[in-house]
């Protein structure tokens, strides 16, 4: 059986993990909103029509801000179309998915439904088909107190205070053809430093997200971030990062190694800002909101589900519904690893995204809702990764991988939080066929134990969780754990996700 060794210590902490980590994201998409976390007709529903028993699930998944409402959809939006009295609103062709927009859902029963789960707003606004001057609308109307048109708009639609909305997109991957309005990094980055100043203006407590790269994989990647950040530096906090993972051509290998991946896209961008903030002589530092990442098997959607004809556009259709099995959770719970131990930089992140649409929980009509894999990782890690994530050494062997070359065989990321004493290791095992051995020094941790253990692996790895068996797959206790001597050894069953909390 192959063996690793790692050894942990809480005087070496990479960063701060920002609560916001945690962030989901709902896009105006599919069956995510409609027939997803509002459902009117279902028994669980409440007088506005949101789904209790999705909302119970997702206060278990523990996210914690969240973006809305796109995505490619926030690119043909109106947001004035989403508030006022729900029988005016109109009905718009969603160009991004081609679907219909009812608007029955929009800023104010959103908030409503942020309220029930306990998340914070996350908003994007349309820098694809319009510009600075909506921009400023909307925020007027979710910032400001009263005394203006738009926020006693607000108010007579039923909204005394402010939204109050600290985290503002600033469009979304506009780098990308398929983007409603897609631009040049030059055009882009003049709109959205125009667009943020302005924006500051209002409300100088905002935070701002400017457009990274849709992946790293990009022809512009690396020269889109610098030229956007040359532009935008002194305006924005932070520049985005989207990254979308799946199993290609049967190459579980590579797939498994995908946060390597996802490691190289965080560097490269913190390089490439590090590299303007020296070009433009600035104090401050920017930091990343991975506001988009998950696996998602794209292809099928590309060559699949893509809906057209011109008097096609149905409301909320079956579109994204990804079912995941062990690997997707094993891999899903390893891009977590790789954002923790950046958490230095990586200081929001937004899975993309929550009910139905590359979701970790799924819906049924009339029917129940359920946790696809996916979900154990997010919720588990969200609840014991606190305090600072620790920087490891790890000693591992490797393999070979199609697309990352020789990576290592395990994967691994420690937290620790001073005020509690808690810590908690979140491990990965790559190999398709062994078991691997783990020693980890936590003699600098003092006298602990292991306080839970929860393991995700089956001897099916495809094994998932459906409608009609919704509780096939869940996380199991890693009882090999063991500790003597200032040593925990573990044994990692293969293609496995495993987390120990330790106290
Ligand atoms: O999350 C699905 C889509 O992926 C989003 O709308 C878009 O931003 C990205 O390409």
């Amino acid at each position: 059986m192959p063996s690793a060794r790692l050894t942990i210590d809480p005087h070496f902490a990479v960063g701060r993990i920002e609560r916001r980590l945690f962030g989901g994201f709902v896009e105006h998409l599919g069956r995510h909103v409609y027939d997803g976390i509002h459902e009117p007709a279902h028994e669980s529903a409440d007088a506005d029509g949101f789904r209790q028993d999705v909302v119970e699930l997702v206060k278990e998944l523990g996210v914690s801000t969240i973006r809305y409402p796109g995505g490619n959809f926030v690119s043909g939006f109106r947001w004035e179309d989403s508030v006022g009295p729900r029988d005016q609103r109109p009905r718009r062709l969603d160009l991004a998915w081609h679907s219909t927009e009812t608007n029955q859902v929009g800023l104010h029963e959103f908030q409503g439904w942020l309220d029930q789960v306990g998340s914070d707003l996350m908003l994007a606004v349309n820098l694809g088909t319009r510009g600075t001057l909506e921009a400023l609308d909307l925020l007027e109307y979710s910032n400001i107190a009263g005394g203006t048109t738009l926020s006693q708009r607000r108010i007579d639609n039923g909204r005394t205070d402010a939204f109050g909305v600290k985290m503002w997109c600033l469009g979304n991957e506009m780098d990308g053809p398929w983007q409603l309005g897609h631009r040049s990094a030059e055009d882009y980055g003049k709109i959205a430093s125009q667009t943020a100043k302005a924006m500051r203006q209002l409300d100088p407590s905002i935070e701002l997200v400017v457009c990274g790269s849709s992946s790293a994989h990009m022809p512009t990647f690396g020269e889109w971030e610098r030229v956007v950040l040359t532009h935008t530096y002194e305006d924005v906090d932070y520049i985005s990062c989207h990254a979308y993972y799946e199993e290609k051509d049967g190459d579980l290998g590579s797939f498994l190694a995908s946060a390597v991946d996802m490691d190289g896209f965080i560097e490269t961008v913190v390089a490439t800002a590090d590299h303007v903030k020296a070009v433009v002589g600035s104090s401050k530092t920017i930091d990343i909101s991975f506001d988009e990442w998950n696996v998602w098997y794209l292809s099928r959607f590309q060559n699949v589900e893509k809906i057209e004809g011109v008097d096609n556009w149905p409301i909320a259709p079956r579109l994204l519904e990804d079912v995941y099995s062990v690997a997707d959770a094993v891999v899903f719970g390893n891009l977590l690893i790789s954002l923790l131990r950046h958490a230095d930089r990586v200081r929001s992140a937004s899975l993309a995204q929550l009910v139905n649409v590359i979701a970790p929980i799924m819906t049924e009509p009339g029917g129940p809702a359920w946790r696809q894999t996916t979900f154990f990782p997010f919720s588990i890690t969200s609840r014991l990764a606190q305090g600072e994530a620790l920087q490891l050494k790890l000693d591992a062997p490797t393999y070979e991988t199609k697309d990352y070359g020789t990576v290592p065989l395990v994967d691994a990321v420690a937290t620790h939080d001073a005020e509690t004493g808690a810590s908690a290791v979140f491990l990965v095992n790559r190999s398709q066929d062994e078991a691997v051995t783990l020693t980890i020094d936590i003699a600098a941790l003092g006298d602990v134990s292991v306080l839970e253990s929860h393991l995700i692996a089956d001897e099916d790895v495809y094994a998932k969780n459906t409608l009609a068996d919704r509780e096939r797959v869940a996380p199991r206790a890693n009882d090999t754990a063991a500790i003597a001597g200032g040593e925990l050894t573990i044994t990692l069953p293969p293609v496995s996700w495993t987390a120990l909390s330790l106290g």
